[in-house]
């Protein structure tokens, strides 16, 4: 069973959880690719999706996820909210708590929100995502993307290349893999590189190509655009030329590895839109996984305040 209340990041989250959300997760997408999707192991809760920056996948997964467990959605615009007369982070969460809302999704430009808000919550808290600091449940959906088409977690090689000092996404799945057997390499340029990655686990490649070296599966990510304070590279152009992801790159994987990218794609800077587009992309594979993880997530997480 999931041991916690909240699903903040995968460094406090062991392997032994991390599996079982995949395993729950398998079971989930078979629902999300049925013709019905109306199951009511969440029948009667309901989920505040609660994010101060935009989203495309995380936000609508969630509320996807909530809507197939036969719970009920409420979207919090954080644009149209009292947030905007200055209303606190605590105050907000203290003020929905007090709805009796059963989980809440937020995503938050600072690192540490998420946290701060479940410390002051009964209600279940789920990080879509903390500025530069995890967002376990884009991880969990690369690992069920991963698990899906090799078969296990254990032994893979997995090549990530892109803007990792910004990326909750590489950190999470830096956490996640590390714990589950995989061995994750690194590449980008110097300032985009964060300097304790290695600590954490990371192997750092010296090209792009040493990088992806005998990969299983390589992973882009999206330039940060939002989060840089500028000078980290010279253009867009040549961050492309130099360190994106061209179609012969994937010669130095392994034959059959695949695609990875968490979207959105900043198309032809990190990957070319043939590798987007291609047989080994699994961009969107990663879509409907999210989904599944979300569900069961959720599930989860309710099973465990009510164990
Ligand atoms: N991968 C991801 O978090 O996408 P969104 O920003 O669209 O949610």
């Amino acid at each position: 069973m999931l041991r916690k209340k909240d699903l903040l990041g995968l460094k406090d989250t062991s392997a032994e959880e991390i599996i079982e959300i995949l395993d729950t997760a398998d079971g989930m997408r078979k629902i999300v690719e049925s013709d019905r999707k109306d199951e009511n192991w969440l029948f009667g809760k309901t989920l505040i999706t609660l994010f101060y920056e935009n989203s495309t996948r995380t936000r609508t997964s969630f509320a996807l996820a909530a809507n197939y467990l036969g719970a009920r959605e409420i979207n919090m615009g954080v644009a149209t909210s009292s947030v905007q007369k200055g209303e606190t982070l605590k105050d907000t969460g203290m003020t929905l708590d007090a709805m009796h809302i059963d989980f809440i999704a937020i995503r938050h430009q600072m690192a540490g929100a998420p946290a701060l808000l479940a410390k002051n919550v009964s209600a279940s808290v789920v990080n879509g995502g903390d500025g530069m600091n995890e967002h376990p449940t884009q991880a969990l959906l690369d690992f069920l993307t991963l698990r899906r088409h090799f078969g296990t977690l254990s032994g893979l090689k997995v090549a990530i290349l892109g803007d990792i000092k910004h990326s909750r996404v590489a950190k999470s799945n830096l956490y996640g893999l590390t714990k589950l057997g995989s061995e994750v390499t690194m590449y980008c340029p110097g300032t985009l590189m964060p300097r304790d990655i290695e600590k954490m686990g990371a192997k750092i490649a010296k090209s792009r190509e040493e990088a992806v070296e005998g990969a299983d599966a390589v992973m882009g990510l999206r330039i940060q655009l939002e989060r840089q304070t500028g000078g980290l590279f010279p253009s867009l152009s040549e961050y492309s030329a130099y360190y994106g992801m061209k179609d012969e790159l994937m010669k130095y994987a392994k034959p059959g590895a695949i695609i990875l990218h968490p979207g959105p794609v900043n198309r032809g800077v990190e990957l070319t839109p043939s590798l987007i587009d291609g047989e080994d992309s699994r961009i969107l594979d990663q879509v409907t996984s999210g989904v599944a993880v979300r569900m069961a997530v959720l599930k989860l997480l309710d099973e465990y305040r009510h164990r």
